[in-house]
């Protein structure tokens, strides 16, 4: 699944995205930085020990992470060069600025990117598993606010990916981002 935006080809991919070759692969992570489940049990599993190493500095340095910022490690043993760690908001029902914040995920961690000039970087649906964001809100929130940075910024990224790791989340992603995609071709027309 592919869209483009400006210059920079937006994918979809089903998978391990601590397999996935970027700049830069996100985190998933909790505001403590020291590892959990899911994506972050798997980056810190696969990453090695250097990238807990470098979370446990950032937390003493700065104290927790609030939801919707995020901070860049090196990626250890990953084919990645940096992670962008970030936390998602826990779902509790939507009326608790969930939606703001997962929006603010998305755009630190491009922020972020941009400011280390890391041109490629892979998502993955932050906040849809253990933080038990409805996917399909959590989709269109997620291309909406990627794409919105994109159109701000045409020049600054040659490819975003979501790796997703369930066919059904890659299928809700999927229809989000053709959405999108179909709404900017109708608008450019
Ligand atoms: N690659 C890509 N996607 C993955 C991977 C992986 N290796 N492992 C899990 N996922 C998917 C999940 O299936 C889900 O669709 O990533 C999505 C986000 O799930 P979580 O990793 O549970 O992240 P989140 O919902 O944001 O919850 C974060 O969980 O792991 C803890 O420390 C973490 O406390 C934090 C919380």
């Amino acid at each position: 699944m592919r869209s483009t935006v400006g210059k920079t080809t937006v994918t979809l991919e089903l998978g391990d995205i601590t397999g996935h070759k970027a700049d830069a692969i996100v985190n998933a992570a909790n505001s403590s930085l020291l590892g959990g489940g899911g994506v972050d049990g798997a980056i810190h599993r696969r990453g090695g020990p250097d990238i807990l190493a470098q979370c446990r500095d950032i937390a003493a340095n700065q104290g927790p992470l609030p939801p919707g910022d995020a901070v860049s490690t090196n990626a250890g043993k990953l084919l990645a060069r940096r992670v962008l760690h970030t936390v998602g908001p826990i779902w509790r029902g939507g009326d608790e600025d969930e939606p703001e914040t997962l929006v603010r995920c998305y755009r630190s961690c491009l922020e972020l990117a941009r400011q280390e000039g890391l041109r490629t970087v892979a998502f993955p649906s932050i906040s849809t598993g253990a933080y038990g964001y409805p996917i399909d809100q959590a989709a269109q929130i997620a291309t909406g606010a990627v794409v919105g940075f994109l159109h701000e910024h045409p020049a600054s990224f040659d490819r975003i990916t979501w790796v997703l790791f369930e066919e059904k989340t890659f299928g809700v992603y999927a229809s989000a981002l053709s959405a999108i995609s179909a709404g900017k071709r109708s608008s450019d027309s």
